[in-house]
């Protein structure tokens, strides 16, 4: 399907002026791991008449196009063990070859990288993040109960092989890998990549306390200000992460802190899963379903207008708290559903 131009449509802006230019699709609820912060272990997943199909997704994804989104990183549950998803991928580059798309990219878990990083960089990717919160192998099983570290390195190996730039996505873990963090900065930036901290956010129900977990990033910043040196620089990458350069290793380090500081005020995506829900803030329940006007006849019409009722509702921001009181998530909504 060639991208129509939404028929003379303007672009997407919420009411607080901000341009819509980025959306997150995740693609499937489901994942080879288990992570103890994402899932419980006995997750249960969605029925497969509820999910959409590649095609469906692939027309969600070229009307957000057609009315300004700019950039797609395609999300999980784990992206890469979708059945076809190079199929997704393979179409949706065609916006990248008419400019319409600056840039298609990946978050993934990494395990399943070694079989597909040579065919996603063919079609046009240039960036992915890859999730890794240690490197040594009994912490990784601990952590993501079903993984294998060697499986996540070889296919980081494959990536860097294949021409593909990384960066690492590490939630940082009250005394988990917070000893460890040094060791992997070194580590990213010794192989030419990136890396960002992530803290804890309190999505779903997981089945263990999420306080135990919660590490505020300034704290972490702090512990490793003592160890390098940060040197301010202006750099983005249309995402939520501020980042530094780190002298000793002249690489790269980026911080997410929802929690700690807010990033709302600059926020310019939206996301939408895997069946058709799109949520304007990740924190924050209000949704839009999608699905029904997309089902609801070829054109995009009513999809359109869809898209333009729930972005006059974007909110401001959001207000996270790891609630002391009543220990409960902030939101009921799994990080897998929306893909982080
Ligand atoms: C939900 S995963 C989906 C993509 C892929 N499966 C992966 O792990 O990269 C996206 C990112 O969200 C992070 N994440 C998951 N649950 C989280 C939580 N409760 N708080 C903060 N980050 C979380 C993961 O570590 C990962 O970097
Ligand atoms: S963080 Fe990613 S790899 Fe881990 S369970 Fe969630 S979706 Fe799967």
């Amino acid at each position: 399907m060639e991208l129509d131009r939404a028929g003379g449509r303007p672009e997407l802006v919420d009411p607080f002026g901000r341009a819509i230019s980025y959306l997150r699709v995740s693609v499937t609820d489901r994942c080879d791991f288990r992570c103890v912060y994402c899932m419980a272990e006995d997750m249960s997943f969605l029925p497969k008449a509820k999910i959409l199909t590649l095609e469906e997704l692939d027309r969600l994804c070229s009307a957000f196009v057609a009315r300004g989104v700019r950039k797609l990183r395609l999300t999980g549950g784990e992206p890469l063990v979708r059945r076809g998803i190079m199929t997704l991928v393979n179409s949706l580059s065609r916006h990248l070859g008419s400019g319409a798309l600056d840039e298609l990219t990946l978050t993934t878990n990494g395990s399943q990288l070694a079989k597909y990083a040579p065919e996603l960089k063919t079609a046009g990717m240039e960036r992915i993040n890859v999730s890794l919160d240690t490197l040594d192998p009994d912490k990784f099983r601990a952590i993501t109960r079903w993984g294998s570290l060697d499986q996540v390195l070889g296919g980081i190996d494959a990536a860097q092989a294949a021409g593909l730039k990384i960066k690492i996505n590490t939630v940082a873990l009250r005394g988990v890998n917070e000893d460890e963090l040094p060791a992997l900065i070194e580590w990213a930036h010794g192989r030419g990549m990136d890396l960002t901290l992530i803290e804890v956010m309190p999505l779903g129900e997981i089945g263990e306390g999420r306080l135990d977990q919660y590490l505020p990033l300034s704290i972490a910043r702090a512990q490793l200000a003592e160890r390098f040196t940060f040197q301010d620089i202006n750099y983005s990458t249309g995402g939520p992460a501020r980042y530094v350069r780190v002298a000793e290793t002249d690489g790269r380090l980026g911080f997410i802190t929802p929690l700690t500081h807010n990033f709302c005020e600059s926020c310019n995506r939206v996301r939408v899963t895997c069946t058709g829900t799109l949520y304007m803030c990740l924190g924050q329940e209000d949704a839009a379903d999608l699905r029904k006007p997309l089902r609801a006849s070829e054109g995009n019409d009513l999809l359109y207008a869809a898209i333009d009722e729930a972005i006059s509702r974007k909110p401001k921001g959001h207000d996270f708290v790891i609630d002391r009181r009543h220990k409960r998530p902030a939101l009921t909504r799994h990080m897998s559903v929306t893909g982080g």
